[in-house]
């Protein structure tokens, strides 16, 4: 992917589920890029959520890709099921996936996008291998299960290495952040080399969702390689 925008993908976890529909359209008017859908199975990570009839519903309800998370132990059976559901990126973790290049093949068979992600502890290194063949990466920059935690600092360290690690392989991957982005630190997620912010509770308990979403973007799009700000940085 070419470094050139930066985008907005808001997580429905922290949205109202009784009035999902609306609050999807909310942010799909209000400039989001794409729609980050969070899947908990209660035993990968201690919260549950949703499944694929949720992800069949809203691919009925918007046009933005739909940026699907699996915390899930085993994604493999139910790689299909929500390809089916209309997904546009599947994610899996490393943690739960033994055979992750067959994982991964498995998805894009599909006509879909595979994203990998890690924890905040597993090594970066765990990807190493996968990583021309993904089409995300996702570094995760809370512990997964719940909305509204706070950044790990020393995360923007693994972004940092993650960018590297794409540009060296000449992977296509987009280098997407997860967990406590708001618009007050954006900027200095960008500038460690994100393309992809997944913003949950920032977006979804601010008054103004289009604003919420502009602001970030603004701040983020200041610290774009090529910018003062960028330049500072090396
Ligand atoms: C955490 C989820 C995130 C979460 C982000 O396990 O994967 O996508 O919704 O929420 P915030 O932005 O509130 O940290
Ligand atoms: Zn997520």
């Amino acid at each position: 992917m070419t470094r050139r925008s930066v985008l907005i993908a808001p997580s429905i976890l922290s949205a109202d589920f009784a009035r999902l529909a609306e609050e999807v359209a909310r942010v799909e008017a209000g400039g989001a890029d794409l729609l980050h859908i969070d899947v908990m199975d209660g035993h990968f990570v201690p919260n549950l959520t949703v499944g694929p009839p949720i992800v069949e519903a809203l691919r009925k309800v918007t046009k933005l890709p739909l940026d699907v998370h699996l915390m899930m132990t085993n994604p493999d059976s139910f790689i299909p099921e929500f390809a089916e559901a209309g997904a546009d990126y599947l994610t899996v973790h490393v943690e739960t996936c033994p055979h992750l290049h067959r994982t991964v093949q498995s998805v894009k068979e599909r006509g879909v996008k595979a994203g990998v992600t890690l924890n905040p502890a597993t090594s970066l290194s765990s990807v190493e291998e996968i990583i021309p063949d993904a089409d995300l990466l996702l570094v995760m920059s809370v512990n997964p299960g719940f909305g509204g935690q706070h950044f790990i600092e020393s995360v923007l360290e693994k972004i940092s290495r993650a960018r590297q690690l794409i540009d060296r392989t000449g992977s296509r991957a987009a280098l997407e952040v997860d967990g406590g982005v708001k618009v007050e630190n954006a900027a200095r997620i960008i500038q460690a080399g994100a393309d992809i912010l997944v913003s949950g509770s920032a977006i979804f308990s601010s008054s103004d969702y289009g604003a919420t979403i502009k602001a970030m973007r603004q701040s983020a799009r200041k610290a774009m390689p090529g910018t003062g700000a960028a330049v500072a940085r090396r």
